[in-house]
């Protein structure tokens, strides 16, 4: 989908490097027919980042991608992808971006090196550069020994590992990741993982969705949680985590006495006379965790063991939406 001639990855483009955006956009719509898909969705996604917009099932996730990547149009709103306008300057978004789909792009009939080479040609690379492109991406990608086999014999996880490489052949500042390990083994999925994290490495901004918040919670800067066409939720993923009700300090003490003398101290504990522990709301930051222990040690209480509990992506998902990430929404 690129436009450019050069290969290898490039750092961010001057534009987006002015004001550090790579993406920004703004009350984004669609609809088809009477029925909303995208119900006003707005992005800042800083340059050099990873971003996940994480979401179920039908949640609108694609749509969003195609939208950015001026595959669709929208029936509302503005975004600027490296620094151009989707709706005027389509052409030069396309230049500078790289998508990597759910359904790759992958030509099984062929070899990956000959994909990679279709690839190249397509973007004019002289054939001493696309010579060198093509070793550099197979050996970083750890398809030299599958190079002169047939695609349609790679596994899931060399197909997708193939597709991002062709994508790379265009030396994109941004790249799209439509949910790149679904239906992918644990180990593909790390390898995978592992391939995104060195990718930004090298300056280039990741646009992921995925379904998985393990992955969101491994990978990304920022997380967005798109629900039926909104985004719930938006921030680190530790924001995101402290946002949600449950959080707590665990405190324990050695006997019944220390216990009843912290009750005293801490009136919105949650105490458990048998394990000999209080719970106490808070925002699992470290502020408060401080102020916490600051209060006890006031009053010459110890606790023996102290753990803070943050929740993980389900819960947050669940807090926000009302609804686990099983319950899609209908396709
Ligand atoms: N061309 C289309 N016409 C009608 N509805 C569509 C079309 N494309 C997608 N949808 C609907 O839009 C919703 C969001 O789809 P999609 O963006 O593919 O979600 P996700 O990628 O999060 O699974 C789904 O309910 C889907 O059925
Ligand atoms: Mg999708």
């Amino acid at each position: 989908m690129s436009g450019r001639c050069q290969a290898g990855i490039s750092p961010v483009g001057d534009s987006a490097r002015v004001n550090n955006t790579a993406i920004a956009a703004s009350g984004l719509r669609k609809a088809y027919g009477d029925r909303t898909i995208l119900d006003g969705i707005d992005l800042t996604i800083g340059a050099g980042t990873i971003f996940a917009l994480l979401g179920p099932n039908g949640a609108g996730k694609t749509t969003t991608v195609n939208v950015l990547t001026t595959l669709l149009k929208v029936d509302g709103g503005t975004a600027r992808v490296a620094g151009h306008d989707i709706a005027t300057e389509p052409d030069a978004v396309r230049a500078a971006i790289g998508v990597t789909g759910q359904f790759a792009a992958v030509d099984d009939l062929l070899t990956g090196e000959e994909n990679l080479r279709l690839m190249a040609d397509l973007h004019h690379l002289r054939a001493d550069e696309s010579k060198r492109v093509i070793a550099d991406l197979l050996d970083r990608f750890d398809l030299v020994d599958a190079a002169r086999k047939q695609a349609s014999s790679y596994s899931g996880g060399m197909r997708r590992k193939l597709d991002l490489a062709m994508t790379l052949v265009t030396k994109p500042e941004i790249i799209f990741l439509d949910e790149p390990t679904t239906g992918l083994d644990p180990r593909s999925r790390r390898t995978m993982w592992e391939i995104v994290r060195e990718l930004t490495a090298g300056g280039v901004t990741i646009f992921l969705t995925t379904q998985y918040l393990e992955e969101a919670d491994q990978l990304a800067d920022r997380i967005a949680v798109l629900d039926q066409g909104r985004i719930v939720g938006e921030g680190t993923p530790d924001d995101l985590k402290r946002r949600v009700p449950g959080s707590h300090i665990r405190l324990r003490f050695a006997g019944i006495t220390e216990l009843d003398a912290a009750a005293r101290i801490l009136a919105a504990a949650t105490r458990d006379d048998e394990a000999l522990t209080l719970r106490v709301p808070g925002d699992g930051g470290t502020k408060s965790l401080r102020d916490l222990l600051n209060r006890l040690a006031e009053h010459s209480v110890d606790a023996d063991e102290v753990s803070v509990h943050t929740p993980d992506l389900d819960d947050v998902f669940f807090a926000l939406t009302g609804h686990a990430t099983t319950e899609a929404v209908a396709q």
